[in-house]
């Protein structure tokens, strides 16, 4: 194999031919279905006449051809690894292929495959050139009509985009549907789903009278597990029809649960396919946590419908045009939904964790790359998480109202169109009358931007001085950056009072919450009848996605921490405090000192235990520490060992310190209710845990008493997984083993829960965790074809089990080698995903970086897909 190519953004031309109609027959078989297409053809007005056309198309096997009525000549078209060429075409035509494909033998996932008994498609992002020749790109838009032929029992049901308009029975005993989606999209859009599935239905009217027919299509035995996905996918349309003026489009919603999948779920128009660990839920089976996962992703797609499927991309740099905006639509609607403190909270620790270290890495790249070789690996938490909080910026620089008469202007302008992320911010800019042009530097810069700021307060003037200066480090490909306009939301909060105080900067007055823009390189704020000594709370909410450095001594973290008036920057006040600590503790491990733990963090907590809280969730999230991951982060090496000791030693000495209060706050937050997934409920719980965990920290009696109880009292799922991870995690194998083997048989019918089974497992922190991954991928439940498998088994050691995955002999590098050797031709999207904990190597002591380098370098030798081929070049560069 050659090398592959990247494609570059500079190149982008509008394509020669466009497709206005298309038509599609599929007659279904594992290992030769038949897929004729009657594309409707012209010339694009943009380019000359006399091009060949030309489509992509991978794996077919052509069996006819012909334009116009009319077969072609060999000699009149050419074949190749990736397309079709015909040499000569009219203006207008009509092009109709056949061709064969075999979903038995896809295990890529990616185009149409069988998963279990069913046939169902991925096409995003280039899966539909493995079903058809096409023009397999997001700026062709068409209206589709698709008849599908499969047989009667083994298929009862045939689905695809848009309304049933056809059905029929033929000979053989097979039947057909045929389908039609009025609404012009891209093939990436494209769906089919055939197979013995059962439906839950419902209804809803839209705001303009609309009667739409929802659909949960899943296997007979899932019928119980919808509820939730089905009242979230009403919520969710409830709430863009009231936040956004956008209402559904079609006189059907159908969702579709299926086992094999790549990502999390997909937006085809009207016919959304879902991993069924992002639709199914049952208070038994899943937890706090999957409930509102489910929700967030039900809503994520049903979203799409109009910020990506009515208004799509131009090209796949594009990306975060529809995903940036989506996720952002998402987080709001479930900041909305539930607590909006905590899911910030959630949101920006994932982010600083996960984001910020892809930031970090080789694999670096703006929001909008500007070239790739396998655009499925910029499926990224940049191009998604960075791109929302990138819009969130948008909406708070130009306001909510400027915000959504800048995104009602985006949809009507350009619906029905493919289009760039210059004619999203162009719209925000007319709305609002600002000039966003420094801000569009967000699209193309890569690297998380460094702040540094400090202050002094001038008594005699009654004057604060706010210094800011930022820096974004060089990332591949990017040796220099240029200053972004960056937005840093904040108050000053007075050291006597606790009050935040009026800010008046520049003779003007902004009240006691303000933003300032910071610009250039660097800046000075002054703020002027400051009438006592603050402290600062900056990037309040995370006004920006940046690493921010303030001089904060221990006392100010801890009166912050008691007094900001912002939940976000409270809970970050802890944080920050607590790696302080942390900090000392991983020094101390290294040096081989004596632990000792900072009193000040033990009264901080003592502090928020003792209060009464009224949002129990942001509580539970500030008696949460920083994960080993955020502190791994946080570090210029990494010590996974002494992260984990420092971290394992803070959490005893809290225990130990706090035992009672932690005791009173568990027993306060239980409850023998009847499980709801309702946020009250939820917040208890996750207070309740918490809780639990200190208790269990140092394995006592006692602690050990409540965890055992608490799974044997098996009331519901999040409850009983966390008792089992307790058990599991701790250093007692008498009290882990039966756990686990009563969990496993209780559970063994039930992929889902068995995934979860699998990750408790292999991220325990004891010794013997690489010899259950191994020993676990040979379990009958295991499967590499399986991504959610992979993802819970290897996945999860991998990228959770910081001190096993990192083991000094290099073991934990070579399981995941040999995983990826071999996924790289099962499954290459699922293997360049999984391989992301090796490309980290730069961040390791120099012996762990050469077992990981030597690892990554005997990937290379093998002959690669482009996608592994294209992330371990980078990690090797
Ligand atoms: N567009 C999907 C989403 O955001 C993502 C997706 C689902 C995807 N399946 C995929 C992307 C396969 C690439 C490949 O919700
Ligand atoms: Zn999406």
């Amino acid at each position: 194999m050659s090398d592959p190519k990247p494609t570059y953004l500079r190149d982008y031309r509008p394509p020669a031919y466009r497709v206005t109609h298309t038509e599609l027959t599929f007659d279904l078989d594992p290992a030769a279905t038949r897929v004729k297409a009657r594309l409707h053809l012209e010339r694009h007005p943009e380019r000359e006449s006399g091009l060949p056309l030309t489509l992509d198309g991978e794996r077919l096997v052509l069996k006819a051809i012909a334009i116009d009525g009319q077969p072609l000549e060999e000699d009149e078209y050419a074949l190749t690894e990736d397309g079709l060429t015909v040499h000569r075409v009219p203006e207008r035509f009509l092009l109709d292929t056949e061709v064969e494909i075999a979903p038995e033998a896809n295990t890529a996932l990616e185009g149409l495959y069988q998963s279990g008994g069913m046939y169902c498609t991925q096409c995003e992002a280039e899966g539909f050139r493995r079903i058809t020749y096409y023009p397999d790109r997001p700026d062709v838009m068409a209206t589709f009509a698709t008849t599908v032929i499969g047989d009667a029992k083994r298929e009862p049901v045939l689905l695809s985009n848009g309304n049933p308009v056809e059905r029929g029975e033929l000979p053989g005993g097979r039947h057909f549907v045929t389908w039609e989606d009025p609404h012009p999209k891209p093939c990436y859009l494209f769906a089919l789903v055939a197979g013995d599935l059962e439906k839950v239905e419902d209804r809803f009217t839209t705001m303009s009278g609309r009667e739409v027919t929802l659909q949960i299509w899943v296997e007979a035995e899932n019928l119980g597990k919808t509820d939730h996905a089905m009242a979230s996918l009403k919520r969710a349309m409830t709430w863009d029809e009231q936040t956004y003026g956008r209402e559904y489009d079609l006189d059907r919603f159908m969702i579709v649960a299926v086992n094999d999948f790549n990502m999390g779920a997909m937006e085809n128009k009207g016919l959304n396919i879902f991993n069924s660990a992002a639709v199914l839920t049952h208070p038994h089976t899943a937890t706090d946590a999957a409930f509102q996962r489910v929700e967030g992703i039900v809503a994520h797609e049903y979203f799409h419908n109009w910020s990506g499927n009515r208004v799509t991309c131009r090209d796949w740099f594009q990306l975060s045009l529809k995903e940036g905006f989506t996720v952002f639509r998402d987080q709001c609607f479930s900041a909305d939904t539930n607590s909006a403190p905590v899911k910030r909270i959630e949101d920006v620790s994932f982010f600083r964790t996960a984001q910020f270290a892809e930031d970090a890495g080789p694999t670096a790249h703006p929001i909008r790359p500007d070239h790739y070789i396998e655009i499925t690996n910029f499926y990224t938490l940049t191009i998604y998480e960075k791109g929302a909080e990138v819009v969130r910026m948008l909406r708070n620089l130009v306001g909510w109202e400027a915000f959504r008469r800048g995104s009602d202007r985006y949809f009507e302008r350009f619906d029905g169109q493919a289009v760039t992320i210059e004619d999203f911010v162009g719209c925000m800019e007319e709305a609002s009358g600002q000039d966003l042009s420094q801000f569009m530097r967000w699209y193309s810069q890569a690297g998380t931007p460094e702040i540094d700021a400090h202050g002094e307060y001038d008594y005699a003037n009654a004057e604060y001085r706010l210094i800011l200066r930022q820096r974004t480090p060089a990332t591949p490909d990017q040796p220099d950056k240029l200053p972004l306009h960056i937005p840093i939301r904040l108050g000053l909060v007075g050291t006597k009072s606790g009050r935040d105080l009026p800010l008046t900067l520049d003779g003007e007055s902004l009240g006691t919450d303000a933003v300032i823009h910071l610009r250039e390189d660097e800046q000075e704020f002054v703020f002027t009848e400051v009438s006592e000594a603050p402290v600062p709370s900056l990037a309040r909410g995370f006004s920006a996605p940046v690493k921010l450095r303030f001089p904060y001594g221990r006392e100010d973290l801890a009166f912050l921490l008691a007094n900001d008036s912002d939940g976000f920057n409270r809970w970050d006040a802890g944080q920050r405090l607590a790696m302080l600590a942390l900090d000392d503790l991983i020094a101390a491990h290294r040096n081989g000192v004596e632990k000792v733990m900072d009193s000040r963090v033990v009264e901080a907590f003592r502090t928020l235990l003792s209060q009464d809280s009224d949002d129990k969730a942001v509580l539970a999230e500030m008696l949460t520490l920083p994960s080993e991951a955020y502190i791994a982060e946080q570090q210029p090496l990494v010590d996974v060992d002494a992260i984990h000791a420092a971290r394992t030693f803070v959490k005893q000495s809290l225990a130990m310190a706090l035992r009672d209060e932690f005791l009173a706050v568990f027993e306060a937050n239980r409850s023998e209710a009847p499980y709801a997934p309702e946020p009250e409920q939820i917040a208890a719980r996750s207070l309740k845990n918490v809780a639990l965990s200190y208790l269990m920290a140092i394995e006592d009696e006692e602690g050990i008493e409540l965890v055992q109880r608490q799974f044997a009292a098996d009331h519901n799922m999040t409850d009983v997984r966390h008792a089992l991870t307790l058990l599991v995690h701790s250093s007692r194998d008498d009290l882990a083993e039966p756990a686990l083997r009563r969990f496993g048989e209780k559970w063994a019918h039930d992929p889902l829960v068995m995934d979860q089974w699998f990750s408790i497992q292999v991220t325990r922190p004891q010794p013997d965790a690489l010899e259950r991954v191994k020993f676990l991928m040979e379990h009958p439940a295991f499967s590499l074809k399986n991504p959610n498998k992979v993802r819970a088994l290897i996945g999860a050691f991998a990228g959770q089990n910081r001190v096993n995955f990192h083991r000094a002999d290099g073991e934990g590098y070579r399981l995941l080698a040999d995983v990826v050797i071999e996924l790289n031709r099962l499954n290459p999207e699922i293997a360049a995903r999984i391989i992301t904990p090796l490309t980290r190597w730069q961040r390791f002591d120099e012996a762990r970086q050469a077992l990981m380098k030597a690892e990554l370098e005997r990937i290379r030798a093998e002959e690669l897909s482009p996608n592994v081929y294209e992330v371990v070049q980078k990690a090797l560069a």
